[in-house]
């Protein structure tokens, strides 16, 4: 049967040894528990649905469906990642559905952030619900469930947002092979599967996507902006070596112009703020220090790799008074 509860006994897993044994168990688990039938996966590309992926494959190969939904709010290259990763390298049996255009009309000129998370989170029910009808034969649902997710919704601090969300009529067993791991021995088991260090050891990048970071009504040319410059960020932290470092780094293009002169003439363009921060619990935050030089040198690249974009900035607000996301 299927490990529910995190043994008070269990050894921390911090090395590759102990993640294997972790994997070769949770292998007979698996194939314990769901056989010959099929398991349904949202893989997101995440590190706790990616490592569940990772380990359901090892374990019943072509039996495990894996439904990557790209609502157009991802960073630059994560579909294709998810597609090299699983499809091409351990080759899952993986749909892809590009949903871009369905949510961008649906949020377009939504300007309440909660409004905006609402549709993001029901249309991807809607999208996932979609695909798994078309589905033959499916009788189990894997999910990237971990342990503080367990303890936060025992502790009423918040509701196991993997659990449910589906239809009623959509009834599927669990399968949670991460269920009592924590966020650390996750990536170490990532590690020992062969998942990309980029993919086991990536920054926290929240449900909505960039749709947060690209504050009131979500426009394509803003959008593209906002995950240009996020891509160029990325590249300059990885290369300074502070991808591992800094807890969460982003950037947000606010609805706001500014004047300018880009090519000797006025260009009344976006600003792009820069975010990076560190913290432990989430519930505060301090602002990350970032070498003056290497800010001048992103602010440079920004200005003149991403169209629209005039200004950069920094922000200097800590958590509180700021939360971490502009929305
Ligand atoms: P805030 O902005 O609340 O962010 O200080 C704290 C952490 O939570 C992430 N975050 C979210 N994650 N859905 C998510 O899955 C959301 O709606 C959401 N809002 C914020 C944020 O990226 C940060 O890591």
């Amino acid at each position: 049967m299927a490990m529910d509860r995190r043994p008070d006994n269990m050894i921390r897993i911090t090395t590759p040894e102990l993640a294997n044994a972790f994997i070769d168990e949770q292998v007979k688990l698996i194939r314990e528990q769901v056989g010959d039938k099929k398991v349904l996966l949202a893989l997101s590309g995440g590190v706790d649905s990616s490592v569940v992926a990772a380990l359901l494959i090892k374990a019943i190969g072509q039996n495990l469906v894996c439904v990557h939904v790209n609502h157009g709010l991802l960073r630059k290259g994560e579909p294709e990642q998810v597609i090299e990763v699983f499809k091409n390298q351990m080759n899952a049996n993986l749909i892809y559905v590009d949903a871009t255009d369905r949510f961008l009309d649906k949020l377009a000129g939504v300007d309440d952030p909660e409004t905006k998370r609402m549709i993001i989170g029901g249309e991807f029910i809607e999208v996932f619900a979609e695909e798994a009808r078309k589905l033959d034969g499916i009788e189990f649902l894997a999910q990237g469930t971990i342990w503080p997710d367990i303890l936060e919704s025992e502790n009423g601090i918040k509701a196991h947002h993997n659990a449910g969300g589906l239809p009623e009529d959509m009834k599927f067993e669990l399968v949670e092979p991460v269920r009592i791991l924590f966020k650390d021995e996750v990536r170490v088991v990532g590690d020992a599967l062969g998942l990309p260090h980029g993919m086991v050891y990536r920054q926290p990048f929240p449900g909505p996507g960039l749709g947060v970071r690209c504050p009131g009504a979500i426009t394509r040319d803003r959008l593209e902006a906002v995950r240009e410059s996020d891509a160029i960020l990325r590249e300059e932290f990885d290369k300074n070596g502070l991808a591992d470092k800094v807890w969460q780094y982003f950037t947000v293009v606010p609805d706001f112009r500014s004047t300018g002169i880009k090519d000797e003439k006025r260009a009344f363009e976006w600003c792009c703020i820069v975010r990076a921060v560190n913290t432990t619990d989430v519930m505060t935050a301090t602002v990350a220090e970032i070498p003056y030089e290497l800010m001048c040198h992103i602010t440079d690249r920004i200005t003149h790799e991403v169209p629209g974009i005039n200004r950069v900035l920094y922000d200097f607000t800590p958590k509180p008074t700021g939360t971490v996301e502009f929305e």
